[in-house]
């Protein structure tokens, strides 16, 4: 019995490199198990047809015209126990927003089984809408961020997940102390790393520093380094935030993290709105990544986040859907917001020129990638790459829009970039498995 392998045939998109977009027109991307093992255009298909039908009991799965495959989504910040708070607060600003909508809803995640209610609800809805990797931060509790990570690994979605790290915060009973911090971290990471599943790992989770200072910082640092983790937090997301961290610290944002040597090249950092041309360089030089989260960064009225700033100095970006600042679950709705917020800054700049679809595309897939150190495994179609991709279709009964005349691969990613929703990622692949369709 030969080995078997799947041909995807059809208009195939992906970045091949930095910011590029790539069309492999009438192409194909061969699937061997979890690989990636050959990836081509129309010619190479004619040419390597015979070769992989010889040696291969071959599984053709070829796309129609209104069909696209792409990378699958990469979602660089959502917080899962916040998924319940979607689209509600959105009246208040980022700390009266935590204080009185946040906080209070995640410190009832002592309760298990509210956390294996919606940690199960947001894991399915985050892979219906075709994030095949997410960067998830948990809860506080340790349980209750295991219960997430099950989640994960039930549905077969490739994630970071990490338990919150605070031992400041408003309300006494939603911090702990800095000795049940670390022990409780050092549990979690213990329990994640025996799973025998390679696609779910532990991330440190200093919220950010306003519920952690330095010296707790720096040593959940040391634990990323024994371990060898990612690390996440948020920077320099709202003026009054900052001002704090000011007060606090007399030290501009990005320094505060680098002085608890948090700034890795395993680190993401999401919003970054208001940092500094310094800060800038800072995180270039440690290698750091940021999530650009343009919905919650409307919807708790941040600011406007110039993005393009990140991408022409060289910083690795991803898009984050930031739920629950943002109100959907949604990279594609992220790509929008990237696009629309760009647009936005354009209106009062002279010679800024607002990001495009493509963009965009780059962003969603092997920005995220690249943002979350996973370039070496996911994020474009190249040999030796795990499979992880979508099936696009913007021909469909029940979407939000008709396909009333024929549309050219380019206009077909435009379409469900614009006007798409879930329902037209009619299939999900995560490590070569088949999660949707
Ligand atoms: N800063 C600290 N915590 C949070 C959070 O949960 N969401 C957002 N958007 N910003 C934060
Ligand atoms: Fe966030």
């Amino acid at each position: 019995m030969s080995e078997k392998v799947r041909l995807f045939i059809g208009n195939i998109f992906h970045s091949p490199e930095k910011l590029q977009v790539q069309l492999l027109e009438g192409g194909f991307v061969a699937v061997k198990d979890r690989k990636i093992i050959a990836v081509g255009d129309a010619d190479a298909l004619k040419n390597e047809l015979n070769r992989f039908e010889n040696e291969y009991d071959v599984e053709k799965v070829t796309l129609k015209a209104s069909q696209v495959l792409v990378p699958g989504f990469v979602d660089t910040h959502i917080h899962a126990p916040q998924y319940p708070n979607c689209g509600l607060g959105y009246d208040k600003t980022l700390l009266d927003w935590l204080n009185l909508y946040t906080f209070e809803l995640e410190r009832k995640y002592r309760d298990l089984e509210l956390a294996e209610k919606v940690f199960d609800s947001v894991v399915k809805k985050s892979i219906e809408h075709g994030t095949t990797t997410a960067c998830y931060f948990g809860s506080l509790f340790a349980d209750a961020t295991i219960v997430l990570a099950d989640a994960v690994e039930k549905y077969g979605q490739r994630a970071l997940v990490g338990k919150i790290n605070m031992t400041q915060c408003t309300f006494d009973d939603y911090r702990e102390t800095e000795q049940e911090s670390l022990d409780n971290t050092i549990r979690f990471v213990e329990n994640v790393l025996s799973r025998k599943n390679d696609l779910v790992q532990p991330i440190i989770t200093p919220r950010f520093a306003l519920s952690v200072d330095i010296e707790h910082m720096t040593k959940l640092s040391e634990i990323a380094k024994t371990y060898d983790l990612h690390i996440q937090s948020h920077v320099s997301e709202n003026k009054d935030e900052i001002a704090l961290i000011h007060d606090i610290y007399d030290l501009p944002y990005a320094e505060v993290y680098d002085k608890a040597n948090i700034l890795t090249k395993k680190t993401v950092l999401a919003h970054g709105i208001y940092l500094s041309d310094d800060e800038l360089k800072l995180i270039l030089e440690r290698d750091t990544a940021i999530s650009h989260c343009p919905d919650s960064n409307t919807c708790i009225k941040s600011g406007l986040c110039d993005v393009r700033r990140f991408m022409e100095c060289g910083i690795k970006v991803g898009l984050g859907t930031d739920i629950s600042g943002g109100f959907s679950p949604s990279i594609r709705q992220a790509m929008k917001s990237a696009l629309d917020v760009s647009i936005h800054i354009s209106f009062n700049r002279d010679n800024y020129e607002p990001l495009t679809y493509k963009d965009v595309f780059y962003l969603a897939t092997l920005g995220g990638a690249e943002a979350l150190a996973m370039d070496d495994k996911i994020g474009n179609f190249e040999p030796g790459k795990e499979f992880d991709a979508l099936i696009i279709d913007v021909d469909i009964k029940d979407g939000q829009i008709d396909y009333l005349i024929d549309c050219s691969p380019w206009e077909v990613l435009q379409k469900f970039i614009y006007s798409g929703d879930d329902r037209n990622i009619l299939e999900v692949y995560v490590s070569g498995r088949k999660l949707k369709g």
